[in-house]
């Protein structure tokens, strides 16, 4: 039995509980806004204290944004989750392989999971989520959609018993950046790409951002979530920002509108249709005021109507809280299975 199912009459009453074992995978951008908000704000996670007991990384030697004690660092891909102090597993190196593997492994071990990957939410979601509930751990990705807007904790939650007629909002900071400099400080496209990365809100590869393939896995999620069934990323219709110009946001401007990159899903009948595209936004829309990495979500409820969530939806700190709100959830878990 793993030691968090534990019974408390197990343990000494009067001990003060083990700290959790957490083991990071990655730690660039979001990795390294993690440790800093777990560092300044660990005593949140409730009753029991995190322990940051491995941090695996692709590359030792390279320069980061944050110090880890000796010892802390590896490149090891399985053996963390196999350290029996490990109870929480945080996933946040991206792509589809080797996060499926290590993803699975740490499920199978009666590991809970966190993770901020929308490319293996969006292809292997439906699986994970199984898996997790087989082996009585949580899978958590509140991360993965929207950056620090809690999107996805307010449709498991507040919002369960809603029916969702659509979903629709910017759920990509790369190219909303991209899209409001050149609008606004007439940046070309490869410079405010450019500056994108610089502030950390791009993809490693940014095509992910600029073909919209990222925001099309992030409707995957929400529709997973506003309409309670996986579909599949190939049902998203798809165009990005590649081959927007100057002359196209001029356009939109002369109009008295803005281009966006919106993504959109709804109930259409039985089917859910999804689509990625630009989009002009009038001034009437709550979509218009939403600059730079800034991300919008609106969604149409049957009984409250309209409902809007913004906020940063890139950046090391807004994701790296979003993963330590999912850390703090698990560990509260934890500590309440520990005193039942
Ligand atoms: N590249 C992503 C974006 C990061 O720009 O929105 C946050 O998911």
């Amino acid at each position: 039995m793993s030691s968090i199912l534990r019974r408390s009459s197990d343990r000494d009453a009067t001990a003060p509980p083990a700290p959790l074992g957490v083991a990071l995978y990655g730690c660039g951008t979001v990795g390294s806004g993690l440790v800093q908000v777990l560092r300044a704000r660990e005593s949140l996670a409730g009753r029991v204290s995190l322990d940051l007991l491995h941090v695996v990384v692709r590359d030792i030697a390279k320069r980061r944004a944050v110090a880890h004690p000796d010892g802390v660092l590896s490149r090891a891909l399985l053996p963390p989750i196999d350290d029996p102090r490990v109870q929480i597993v945080v996933e946040l190196i991206g792509g589809i392989e080797p996060a499926h593997t290590l993803i699975v492994h740490a499920l199978n071990s009666g590991k809970h999971v966190i993770s901020a990957n929308k490319a293996v939410i969006a292809a292997h979601g439906a699986e994970l989520e199984s898996l997790a509930a087989q082996n009585r751990v949580l899978f958590k990705y509140g991360a993965a959609v929207g950056g620090a807007i809690p999107i996805l904790h307010a449709l498991r939650g507040p919002l369960r018993h809603e029916p969702v007629r659509s979903i629709r909002g910017i759920v990509n900071g790369t190219t909303n950046y991209i899209l409001t400099q050149m609008a606004e400080q007439g940046t070309s496209f490869e410079a405010a790409l450019a500056s994108a990365q610089a502030h950390g809100f791009a993809e490693p590869d940014p095509f992910a951002d600029v073909s919209g393939l990222d925001a099309a896995q992030k409707i995957v999620i929400l529709a997973r979530h506003a309409f309670g069934r996986w579909v599949s990323l190939d049902d998203v219709e798809l165009t990005g920002i590649d081959r927007v110009s100057a002359d196209d946001i001029r356009a939109a401007h002369a109009e008295g509108a803005s281009l966006k990159l919106v993504a959109d899903a709804r109930m259409d009948g039985d089917r859910i249709r999804m689509k990625v595209a630009p989009a002009l936004v009038s001034p009437n829309d709550p979509l218009y005021a939403i600059r730079n990495e800034m991300n919008a979500i609106v969604i149409d409820t049957e009984f409250s109507g309209s409902l809007v969530f913004a906020g940063p939806g890139a950046g090391a700190h807004p994701a790296g809280s979003a993963v330590f709100s999912d850390i703090a959830a698990v560990a509260r878990r934890v500590a309440g299975r520990r005193g039942s």
